[in-house]
C-alpha cells in the first residue's frame, strides 16, 4: 500500500513529507509490508499503535529520501533513538495522532529537526514546565486560546530543537535550557541556556501553521570554538 502524502514541503531546513497515518490496524501492516525487509521486521515486532507511528515515519522518511534520490534502504535507529541516514544526509522524524513526517536536508555539519504538533487546544496547561519565566511573559495579554496555541508553538520548536541538537550533546536537554521567541511570518528568536555550556551553536528555527497542524523545523550548526 503506498502511503497517503499529507503534504511535501522544501523548506528552508529540508524537504519534508507528511504521510497521513492509516486507522485500521490491517492498513497499518500493509504499509508496513512496503518498508525494506529490516524496518518491516522491526515494524511487526512492535505493538499496533506503536507500529502505526513508526511505519509512517518509516514510510515518510523513505517518500522524502526517494525526493532527494537516495534509494530506500532501511532506515535504522542509533543508541539514542534518532534515524540514522547516509554519509551527507541530516534528517528527522515526527509523529502525531493522524500523521508522520520526515525532513532530510543535504548536510554534513549541521543537524536537523522535525516536529509536528496538532494545533488544538490542550486540555492541560504546559506553560510551566516547557517555557521559562520570560517566555511566559511574553504570553501576557493574550486570551486562553492563543495563548494555548503560542505554548504549542514553542513546545514544538523545542521539541525540533531537541532533535537536532541531541546528536552534538547526547544528553536530555530540559526545556528551560533554551528560549524561543516566534516572529510573524515564521521564524523565530532562539537563545540557549545550556545547563552544561555546550556550544556555540547556530540554532535556526522555522515554524508554520496549516491544516490543523503546526510544524516546526529546526537546524542546528556548531559555531567557532567549543567552550
Ligand atoms: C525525543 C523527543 C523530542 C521526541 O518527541 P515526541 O513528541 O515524543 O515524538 P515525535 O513523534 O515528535 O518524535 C519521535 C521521533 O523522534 C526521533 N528521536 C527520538 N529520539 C531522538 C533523539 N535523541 N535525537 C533525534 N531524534 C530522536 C525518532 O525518530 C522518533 O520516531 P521513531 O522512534 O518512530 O523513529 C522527546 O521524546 C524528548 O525526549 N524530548 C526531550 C525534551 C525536549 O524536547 N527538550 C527540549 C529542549 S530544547
Amino acid at each position: 500500500m503506498a502511503p497517503d502524502i499529507a503534504f511535501d514541503l522544501t523548506l528552508e531546513h529540508g524537504r519534508c513529507v507528511g504521510v497521513t497515518l492509516p486507522e485500521a490496524a490491517e492498513a497499518v501492516d500493509a504499509l508496513a509490508e512496503t518498508l525494506a525487509a529490516a524496518e518491516r521486521a522491526r515494524a511487526f515486532d512492535l505493538p499496533i499503535p506503536r507500529r502505526r507511528t513508526w511505519t509512517g515515519g518509516r514510510a515518510a522518511m523513505r517518500e522524502a529520501l526517494g525526493r532527494l534520490g537516495f534509494p530506500a534502504d532501511a532506515v535504522a535507529t542509533d543508541d539514542r533513538g534518532a534515524p540514522v541516514l547516509p554519509p551527507g544526509v541530516r534528517g528527522s522524524i515526527t509523529h502525531k495522532e493522524r500523521i508522520a513526517a520526515a525532513m532530510v536536508a543535504l548536510e554534513s555539519s549541521a543537524c536537523v529537526g522535525v516536529d509536528v504538533e496538532m494545533d488544538i487546544a490542550r486540555s492541560h496547561d504546559i506553560a510551566s514546565r516547557v517555557l521559562r519565566d520570560a517566555e511566559r511573559a511574553e504570553l501576557v495579554g493574550l486570551d486562553a486560546a492563543g495563548r494555548a496555541r503560542e505554548v504549542l508553538l514553542r513546545f514544538s520548536a523545542k521539541e525540533a530543537i531537541y532533535k537536532a541538537l541531541d546528536p552534538f550533546v547526547r544528553r536530555y536537554v530540559d526545556f528551560k535550557e533554551m528560549s524561543v521567541s516566534p516572529r510573524p511570518g515564521g521564524a523565530a528568536l532562539v537563545t540557549p541556556y545550556l545547563r552544561e555550556g555546550e556550544g556555540p551553536f547556530a540554532i535556526e528555527v522555522r515554524w508554520r501553521r496549516f491544516d490543523g497542524i503546526v510544524l516546526t523545523t529546526a537546524r542546528i550548526e556548531r559555531v567557532g570554538q567549543p567552550r
